[in-house]
C-alpha cells in the first residue's frame, strides 16, 4: 500500500493529507483518521474562543483547581470541555485522560483509543496575551472492545503512542502531529477555517543555540544541570523562554534548541506531566530527528504509574539533549 501514496503539497487541506496517509496506520479503519479531524475541529473551536481572550468575560482564574492542585483558568475548563465533547461524540474514544480532571473520563466501552490531553498548555500566558496551546497523545487500548476499561489501557508508555501531536495557538494557529510516520505541520487559514499543510517533514536540526529553562528556580537546580547551563554561556547559546511548553518547543524544533525543565526544589519530580505533555512531545522530537529524556532515559521508555505524573523534561536537538544528559 505504501506505494500508492504521493507526497502531497504544501497547501494542501488537512483532511486530504490525513485520508492520503490512511493506508501508514496498521489498523486502517479510519477511526484514528477521524479522532484527528475531530481534535482539529474542537481546536478551531478553542482557537476561536481564545481569539475573544480580552473581549467576553473568559479571562482569569475560576477559582477551582486542577488535578495538580493548580488554579484552572476559566480557558482551561473551557477548552477541556470542547475537546471532551468533540471526542465523545464519535465512539472512537473509550477513555481520555485530562489534566483539567482528578481520574479519567469513561466514554465509549466499545471506543479503541484512549487519549491523553493538555487541553491548553501555558495558561498563565491566556491572559497577556502570549502564546498557548493543546497536547495529545493516542493510544490503542489493550483490553478487548467492550470490556471495563483496565490500569493497562491508560498507564501505557510514551512508545505505544499511534499519534500525538500539539495546537498552538500562537501569531497563527498550527497543528503539528505524527502518526509514527514523520511530523508534519499545518497552519490554520482563518478566512477559510481550514488547516492547510505548512511544513511538511519537519526536522528539528541536530544542533542548536537555543536553551528555554526557567531559570528563576537555578539556586534549586542540581550540579549537573547547573553545569548544562553554563556550557551553554560558555558556548554562546542563547536563551529563550516562553513559559508555554508547546510554543517552547515549537520555536526549538524549527530552529535547533533544547527545552529543558529539571526537578526543583519546588517540583522534586519535575514540574511537567508525563502522560499528557512530554509523551506526546518527545515522540515527536524523534520523530523529527530530536531527542526527548529525563535525564537518564528516554521519556518514551517511562513506565507510568499513575495519571498525572511528573517527570524532568529535556527535549530538543539530539545534540543538545545528548550534551545535558552526559552533564
Ligand atoms: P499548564 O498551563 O498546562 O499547567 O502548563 C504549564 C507548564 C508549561 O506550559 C510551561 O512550560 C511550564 O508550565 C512553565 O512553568 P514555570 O512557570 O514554572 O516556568
Ligand atoms: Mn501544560
Ligand atoms: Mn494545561
Amino acid at each position: 500500500m505504501e506505494t500508492s501514496r504521493i507526497a502531497l503539497p504544501i497547501g494542501t487541506a488537512l483532511d486530504r493529507f490525513i485520508k492520503n496517509n490512511q493506508d501508514q496506520f496498521q489498523y486502517t479503519s479510519g477511526e484514528l483518521s477521524q479522532l484527528l479531524r475531530d481534535i482539529a475541529l474542537a481546536s478551531k473551536v478553542v482557537n476561536r474562543e481564545i481569539n475573544k481572550a480580552g473581549l467576553i468575560d473568559i479571562m482569569g482564574a475560576m477559582g477551582s483547581q486542577n488535578s495538580g492542585g493548580e488554579q484552572q483558568q476559566k480557558l482551561d475548563v473551557l477548552a477541556n470541555i470542547r475537546f471532551t465533547r468533540a471526542l465523545s461524540k464519535g465512539g472512537e474514544v473509550c477513555a481520555l485522560i485530562s489534566e483539567e480532571t482528578e481520574s479519567y473520563v469513561d466514554l465509549n466501552n466499545h471506543g479503541k483509543y484512549v487519549i491523553a490531553i493538555d487541553p491548553l498548555d501555558g495558561s498563565s500566558n491566556i491572559d497577556v496575551n502570549v502564546s498557548i496551546g493543546t497536547i495529545f497523545s493516542i493510544y490503542r487500548r489493550k483490553s478487548p472492545i467492550g470490556q471495563a476499561i483496565t490500569d493497562r489501557d491508560i498507564l501505557q508508555k510514551g512508545e505505544e503512542q499511534v499519534a500525538a501531536g500539539y495546537i498552538l495557538y500562537g501569531s497563527s494557529t498550527m497543528l503539528v502531529y505524527t502518526t509514527g510516520h514523520g511530523v508534519n505541520g499545518f497552519t490554520l487559514e482563518p478566512s477559510l477555517g481550514e488547516y492547510v499543510l505548512s511544513h511538511p517533514d519537519m526536522k528539528i536540526p541536530v544542533d542548536g543555540k537555543i536553551y528555554s529553562i526557567n531559570e528563576g528556580s537555578s539556586n534549586s537546580f542540581s550540579t549537573s544541570v547547573k553545569a548544562y547551563l553554563q556550557f551553554c554561556k560558555d558556548n554562546g547559546h542563547t536563551a529563550r523562554y516562553i513559559g508555554s511548553l508547546v510554543a517552547d518547543f515549537h520555536r526549538n524544533l524549527l530552529k535547533g534548541g533544547i527545552y529543558l525543565y529539571p526537578a526543583t526544589a519546588k517540583d522534586p519530580n519535575g514540574k511537567l506531566r508525563l502522560m499528557y505533555e512530554c509523551n506526546a512531545l518527545a515522540f515527536i522530537a524523534e520523530q523529527a530527528g530530536g531527542k526527548g529524556t529525563d535525564g537518564k532515559e528516554r521519556i518514551l521508555k517511562i513506565q507510568p504509574t499513575s495519571l498525572h505524573q511528573r517527570t524532568p523534561f529535556y527535549v530538543g536537538s539530539a545534540n543538545m539533549v545528548e550534551k545535558a544528559e552526559s552533564c
